[in-house]
């Protein structure tokens, strides 16, 4: 009897005891059972789609295409992605609408930046070195030929490219409202490539570049105002010592000094600026609301008549 009383006593204690809010107390311990059905259930994911558990996310990276909500995330958590808008417009990215020629532009600015710093450990802008420079990379440095023609190049290539995406912007009508602000920029943008053509022009010190630039800048001599034979110069105290030409030439014949100066415009400040503009360029498509994109076709059922009469 003792002994059936004894065993009954630890059926009790083993037994919970609900205590009214849900809990049950379990050999002393309070056990909640809809805690324990979470953790059973989340310990059923684990083995089913162990993926999508914590511990797998913590060590590995979210894959984010599954749904259109971790698509997006994807893109927006990405640094290097986040600079691309979540969604776009696929219309307005077909190469039949855009010819791709503002991508194009900025690839070859790119390739000329890399092959132009490369171009610098070679090169010297001094009258005596400048056109050895240029003769010891073609014939004699490694790959020298391949690195100078990819720079030249890709220059004709970017000057043909960016008139090409204007002319684009035009066809398109891309430059009315909302872009117009957009517009001006690339004609700023347009103006840094030429200049940055022009000055490059020089640098081999070679008779093509010597006379393109004794033509061009002959030409600054008839700026109004600003040029001593240009309107209005001469009576502003315009001299061939004091003009906008001397100023681009740092003297009044093209020599060292203009060479030089050629050479700090083409590898500092024009590319300085010109980046500038781009990273405007973009930010300001972005901001326009992406990339204009042809019209979309309505039927004449989609067409809302105006309500009349109210
Ligand atoms: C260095 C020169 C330039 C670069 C790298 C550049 C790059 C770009 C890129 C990548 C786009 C996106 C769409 C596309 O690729 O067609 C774009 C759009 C645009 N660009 Fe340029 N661009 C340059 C010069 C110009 C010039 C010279 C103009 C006009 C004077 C211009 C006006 C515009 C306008 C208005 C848009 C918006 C077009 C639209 O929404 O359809 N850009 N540019």
């Amino acid at each position: 009897m003792a002994d059936t009383q004894g065993a009954d006593a630890k059926t009790k204690a083993a037994q919970p005891a609900s205590n009214g809010n849900g809990t049950r107390k379990l050999l002393g311990v309070t056990v909640d059972p809809t805690e324990i059905k979470r953790k059973a259930e989340m310990d059923l994911k684990a083995i089913q789609e162990p993926t999508k558990t914590d511990v797998y996310k913590s060590i590995f990276r979210v894959r984010h295409d599954q749904t259109s909500r971790s698509r997006t995330l994807g893109v927006l958590s990405n640094v290097f992605l986040h600079l691309h808008p979540a969604r776009v417009n696929r219309d307005a990215v077909r190469y039949s609408f855009t010819w791709g020629m503002g991508g194009i532009s900025f690839y070859l600015f790119w390739v000329l930046t890399w092959t132009g710093v490369l171009l610098m450990f070679y090169y010297h802008p001094t009258k005596v070195q400048a056109f050895r420079d240029i003769l010891y990379l073609e014939h004699d440095v490694p790959f020298g030929k391949l690195l100078r023609n990819m720079h030249r190049w890709a220059a004709h290539a970017m000057v043909l490219t960016v008139q090409l995406h204007m002319f684009r912007v035009f066809l398109t009508g891309s430059y009315k409202k909302p872009r117009q602000f957009n517009w001006s920029v690339g004609v700023i943008l347009l103006v840094l490539t030429l200049l940055l053509s022009f000055t490059g022009y020089l640098l081999p010190d070679d008779q093509l570049g010597f006379w393109a630039v004794t033509v061009g800048t002959n030409m600054a001599r008839a700026t109004p105002i600003l040029g001593h034979e240009g309107p209005f110069g001469p009576q502003l105290g315009m001299t061939p010592f004091n003009d906008v030409r001397f100023a681009l030439l740092g003297g009044s014949i093209v020599d060292a000094n203009a060479l030089l100066r050629a050479y700090i415009w083409h590898c500092i400040a024009i590319p300085g600026f010109a980046a500038t503009f781009m990273i405007v360029h973009f930010w300001r498509v972005r901001k326009d609301g992406g990339i204009s994109g042809p019209s979309r076709i309505m039927l004449e059922s989609e067409i809302k008549k105006p309500r009349v009469g109210r």
